[in-house]
């Protein structure tokens, strides 16, 4: 680009540029999916309330941005945090950080990991490994668990990102586990299994179950009965099991989150572990419960300690720099902050997910019942015409050019069921998300319309042909 601007014409024949690698050139990344492509749609067109309010609204990106004010009021109290030391620190900062990590960060995090399991497990500094947030963590653990062609296990739907975060520089393959809506898109042993045997069928080695628990796009948690199960499938298969908890803050409504820590300390408690623990990967990260995914702050927690030894040496490509690390470790050591500020984010994610829910009713659009995370599962399976992808990506694009919504469909999160949409509501103000319900029951006004029209056409139609 830059670079051809640069050549002469004679020059720009000379030769066509040096190839790239397989990496580089494949379309493994997944980036040309709806759920990138709407991305792109708000980009060009943003909706602000004053300077474009006929623009896009952005539904399709999971960010936290309720409680601001929490972490600014922090700041504000304590500037020596938000400085991060000044000058007398700079050279602190500045030099060298080796791949553990400030002590007092790891410990920080360890102990607000245990305060959103409301006590629940126990973590260990030293276990913890930190990286440029959970996409890291997730490359890094797929690095360290599986070869290139091997297979991970994932539910579906499954959030957008893992093709590019978990497949495409790893080479690992991705195999599907379809769970669907009959039972609330719970995972079972049998579609595991399923899953499990077309993998080997097709010659791939399965290395790893990965869950998102709470579930992203779900907006739900994982039962404790499905997680015991999914242990015992990991343990009778000789596999791991990636816990993706990145969402386990922000859970808002009963039931509570069940955390496989909470399995793993209480098997090994009865002394029944079986091997489960050196098994078992939580990947955990301050992008949305604290909402802080520029901050890029991920957590890799094994109970495997050859696993914690190569993700400490891994994570010298994506380490956390160290006022990051100074800042976050004085605000999360403050226990009555922390205590207040997850209660307080908890108590706002729910007002909201309630308000998007009510609304969604109204508007005559049911969702699947959520109590986690920063979305709602839309459920628009009766208004495609058929029951295909097709139909469903033409609905998508109906709303993004007709009420400038950007929201994620269920092909995009790999989904069996056509006709489901996950739309995010925590990442901007309540006015906003009001102009938003209010374009949404004004698509369906007109939908209703038209489909009345198209009877009326249909029985014209057969009138005639009669
Ligand atoms: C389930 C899940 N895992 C990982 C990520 C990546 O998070 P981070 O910003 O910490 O890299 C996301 C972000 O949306 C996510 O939803």
């Amino acid at each position: 680009m830059g670079g051809k601007l640069l050549l002469g014409a004679s020059q720009s024949h000379a030769a066509a540029s040096p190839p790239l690698s397989k990496v580089a050139t494949s379309g493994l990344h997944g980036e040309d999916s709806p759920y990138f492509a709407g991305w792109k749609a708000y980009d060009e067109n943003p909706y602000d309330t004053t300077s474009n309010p006929g623009g896009v609204i952005q539904m399709g990106l999971a960010e936290n941005q309720v409680s601001f004010d929490l972490l600014e009021g922090y700041l504000r109290d304590h500037p020596e945090a938000a400085g991060w030391g000044g000058v007398a620190s700079f050279r602190d900062n500045a030099l060298f950080q080796d791949y553990h990590g400030l002590k007092a960060f790891r410990k920080a995090m360890a102990s607000f990991m245990e305060k959103i399991r409301g006590g629940k497990a126990r973590f260990d500094p030293d276990r913890i490994v930190l990286t440029a947030g959970a996409t890291a963590a997730n490359e890094l653990l797929t690095f360290i668990l599986t070869n290139p062609g091997d297979a991970l296990l994932i539910p579906t739907p499954y959030y957008p990102g893992f093709d590019r975060d978990l497949r495409w520089r790893t080479g690992v393959n991705i195999v599907p586990v379809h769970c669907d809506s009959a039972n609330g898109f719970q995972v079972t042993v049998a579609v595991l299994q399923a899953a499990y045997e077309e993998a080997e069928a097709a010659g791939m080695r399965v290395r790893a179950v990965l869950l998102t628990n709470p579930s992203n796009p779900l907006g739900t948690t994982v039962k404790r009965s499905v997680l015991e199960d999914v242990l015992d499938f990991v343990v009778r298969h000789n596999i791991h099991l990636i816990s993706d908890e990145i969402y386990s803050g922000s859970v808002f409504a009963a039931p509570d989150l069940v955390s496989v820590a909470e399995l793993v300390e209480s098997r090994v408690r009865r002394g029944d572990d079986a091997g489960v623990a050196e098994r078992v990967h939580i990947v955990y990260s301050l992008s949305k419960d604290l909402g802080l995914p520029g901050f890029r702050v991920g957590v890799v927690y094994s109970y495997n300690d050859a696993v914690v030894t190569t993700a400490r040496r891994m994570s010298s490509f994506t380490l956390v720099s160290s006022q990051t690390q100074k800042t976050l470790a004085a605000m999360l050591s403050d226990a009555d902050f922390a205590d207040a500020y997850i209660r307080t984010n908890r108590e706002r994610l729910r007002a909201r997910h309630d308000h998007i829910v009510a609304g969604l009713a109204r508007a005559g659009v049911p969702c699947l019942r959520g109590n986690a995370g920063l979305f709602v599962w839309m459920d628009m399976r009766w208004l495609l015409g058929g029951a295909t992808v097709a139909s469903e990506l033409r609905l998508w694009d109906r709303m993004l050019r007709e009420v400038k919504l950007n929201i994620s469909p269920a092909s995009s999160c790999h989904c069996s069921e056509p006709g489901w949409f996950r739309v995010c509501f925590a990442n901007m103000s309540l006015d906003t998300l009001d102009v938003a319900l209010a374009r949404m029951s004004r698509f369906m006004d007109r939908w209703s319309k038209e489909t009345a029209m198209s009877t009326l056409q249909q029985q014209h139609l057969l009138y005639h042909t009669l």
